[in-house]
């Protein structure tokens, strides 16, 4: 069977990573968050007091991060390690969410993550989510889906699973985050969020978990 590479972008908290995981799954192929990655190098810039206004900085931060995806054997998922450290779970954080879209729209740390994310993609088996999948990091992929949601769902969503996490947050916080997030993501200079012009639109305000999946599975096996 052929193996290809699989882009899903789209705006935040409309269940990219929900069918990218089961894609990779049914596959057998390597699930890549593309997301996490820019998440990983907020929560060290904060950490760290990088003043990211500073290309100066940035540039000497960027030489002692290393981001691995290692997989879990209990889960059967990947998570995020930022030198060594296991920060799936905290790179979720609202603290890390506020701060994101501004590093994420900085030159260095996107050459820095796009340059890992195509090295990660170079045998194929990969689906990778994030918001310049199929724009800037596979151009060539086989396969690109670009989601939408309505934005009260998405709020909805990322409050219910932030919520669980932490019972103090509050509903306009999270749909704060998700517009200004949405705004800055799609209005930066570079790759910003854009539907590719060979993207096929999945909108799943009204679709369950196993439409959108058998929508998608059936796409990819008219190409495999
Ligand atoms: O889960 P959610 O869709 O809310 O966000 P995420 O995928 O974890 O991405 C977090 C942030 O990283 C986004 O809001 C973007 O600012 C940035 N990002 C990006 O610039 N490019 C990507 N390929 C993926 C994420």
């Amino acid at each position: 069977m052929k193996k290809i590479i699989i882009t899903i972008d789209g705006w935040s908290s409309c269940g990219k990573s929900t069918l990218a995981k089961q894609l990779a799954k049914k596959l057998g192929y390597v699930y890549i968050d593309s997301g996490a990655m820019y998440r990983a190098i907020t929560l060290y810039f904060l950490r760290n007091h990088v003043d990211w206004t500073d290309s100066n900085e940035v540039t000497e931060a960027l030489k002692n991060i290393s981001i691995e995806f290692r997989p879990n054997e209990k889960s059967q998922q990947s998570e995020i390690f930022l030198n060594d450290e296991n920060v799936e779970y905290v790179i979720r954080d609202l603290v890390v969410a506020e701060k994101v879209s501004d590093v994420a729209a900085i030159k260095e740390v996107r050459n820095f993550a796009v340059a890992q994310q195509q090295k990660m993609g170079e045998s194929k088996g990969v689906v990778m989510d994030g918001r310049d999948i199929g724009t800037t990091v596979f151009p060539d992929a086989e396969l690109k889906i670009f989601m939408t949601a309505d934005p009260a769902k998405r709020v909805e969503r990322r409050f219910k699973e932030l919520y669980d996490k932490n019972p103090n947050i509050t509903i306009e916080e999270v749909k704060a985050n998700l517009e200004m997030r949405d705004y800055i993501d799609s209005h930066r200079e570079i790759s910003p969020l854009r539907k590719a012009d060979d993207a096929i639109e999945l909108d799943n305000t009204n679709r369950t978990e196993k439409e959108q999946y058998e929508f998608t599975i059936k796409l990819t096996k008219e190409l495999i």
